[in-house]
């Protein structure tokens, strides 16, 4: 059979809560604003659609139930044949946006769509924490608002395990990409056919995009005020007033997810932000938490001058290979921090807008993620209490400016 050249149809692939529909919005919006027409066909909100709260137990997805196949593949035959008329009707890319875990389904989908290639890509990513996370989201869609949350919860997970008693890897089929949802990257890839705009898709899949980050140091902490580190001090009256001023800051820009360290400093601030804020998420997350400066946690600058005069010395000369004893350093800090950003990235699911409240450390290592520094230049990074960066990253846009609230 002869090729469609410009058409694609792309199918998800993936256990749920692997990141599938992060994804395929992410391929969606970079797509358009390349002036391709692009649709996603989700069978999960095909199916709350038709069927509403009915489906959210988790019995509905057991392989056992005839009565529960039947009707999620009609779902997917259903969307097989919208994503068909999209292409035959000026439709250039078609999304199918679903596990897709068995290769029977997988055939199907080939077959159904005759002379357009189809494109599988796999989503996976195995960190439990990040799951639990992304599980405890899922849970606040309205198909479990039924439930209470620890119900919703161990349905979600009984779902997950139900679907990997069925799930068969990819493999055989002829064009495949294995992503790594977490960390952008590609782990394994087969692409035979001539796969029509693969190249830019594969440049999409692995580059981070960020609409819009704020990025926030906490405000005063009565540590700051003694010029005391790490620790775990709550925020001076002065540091509440800075809270209560970025939040009305922004007031008026819709803020889905604010992501903190699991400190009480970096919290509170959340806290008072997500207050003007409806619907407002906010995950701590330990990798975000602040260098920990291991003997020497609690004390002044000027203390550890004086106690490990070696220290100070050791420091100084080269501040960011330096690894405090029973600590940290800048250089051990990094592949924390990146893992912190690339869980932000995930869990926020290309909001619009999010905040990210860090520490001093932390923010210097964000920025230098996103704007090219020497080492031996990041931890001089200024890193003000009253001003926050605003972070555009997109494949088409860079911002960085540095803003007074
Ligand atoms: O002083 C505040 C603080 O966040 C400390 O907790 C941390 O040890 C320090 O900043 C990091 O900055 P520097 O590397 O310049 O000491």
């Amino acid at each position: 059979m002869s090729r469609n050249p410009k058409k694609l149809c792309i199918a998800m692939v993936g256990l749920p809560a692997r990141g599938k529909s992060t994804i395929a919005c992410r391929l969606r919006e970079s797509l358009e604003a390349e002036g391709f027409t692009v649709a996603i066909f989700n069978n999960g909100e095909l199916r709350r659609s038709m069927l509403g709260q009915n489906t959210a137990h988790a019995d509905f997805f057991n392989p056992e139930n005839a009565e529960g196949v039947r009707i999620r593949e009609g779902i997917a035959l259903q969307n097989l044949q919208f994503a068909r008329q999209f292409l035959t009707t000026g439709g250039d890319i078609a999304i199918l946006d679903a596990t897709n875990i068995t290769r029977a389904r997988r055939r199907s989908i080939i077959e159904g769509m005759e002379a357009t290639p189809v494109l599988f890509i796999e989503c996976v990513n195995e960190d439990r924490e990040l799951l639990a996370t992304s599980i405890a989201h899922k849970t606040k869609i309205s198909e479990f608002g039924h439930m209470t949350f620890s119900e919703a919860f161990s349905n979600f997970e009984q779902r997950i395990r139900l679907y990997t008693s069925q799930y068969e890897p990819l493999g055989f089929e002829d064009n495949h990409v294995i992503l790594n949802s977490l960390q952008n990257r590609v782990v394994r890839e087969k692409v035979t056919d001539d796969i029509p705009h693969y190249a830019r898709i594969r440049d999409i899949l692995v580059s981070d995009m960020i609409p819009n980050l704020y990025l926030i140091r906490h405000g005063e902490t009565y540590y700051n005020q003694e010029r005391r580190i790490g620790g775990n001090s709550e925020l001076t009256e002065k540091g509440l007033r800075q809270a209560d001023q970025l939040a009305e800051h922004f007031r008026d820009c819709k803020i889905p997810f604010i992501f903190t360290s699991t400190k009480q400093r970096s919290i509170q601030m959340a806290e008072r932000i997500a207050r003007r804020q409806p619907d407002c998420v906010h995950v701590p997350l330990k990798e975000l938490d602040e260098i920990n400066a291991g003997i020497c946690e609690s004390m002044t600058y000027d203390e550890i001058r004086e106690q490990h005069p070696e220290i100070h010395v050791a420091r100084s000369m080269d501040k960011y290979r330096y690894i405090y004893p029973q600590g940290e350093g800048y250089i051990t800090l990094q592949p924390r921090i990146q893992l912190g950003i690339k869980k932000v990235l995930y869990l926020s699911s290309n909001a619009e807008h999010i905040i990210v409240v860090g520490h001093q450390a932390v923010n210097r290592m964000i920025l230098s993620y996103f704007l090219f520094r020497r080492q031996e230049d990041v931890p001089y990074i200024t890193i003000p209490q009253d001003k926050y960066f605003h972070i555009v990253s997109t494949r088409t846009k860079k911002l960085f400016e540095l803003k007074r609230f």
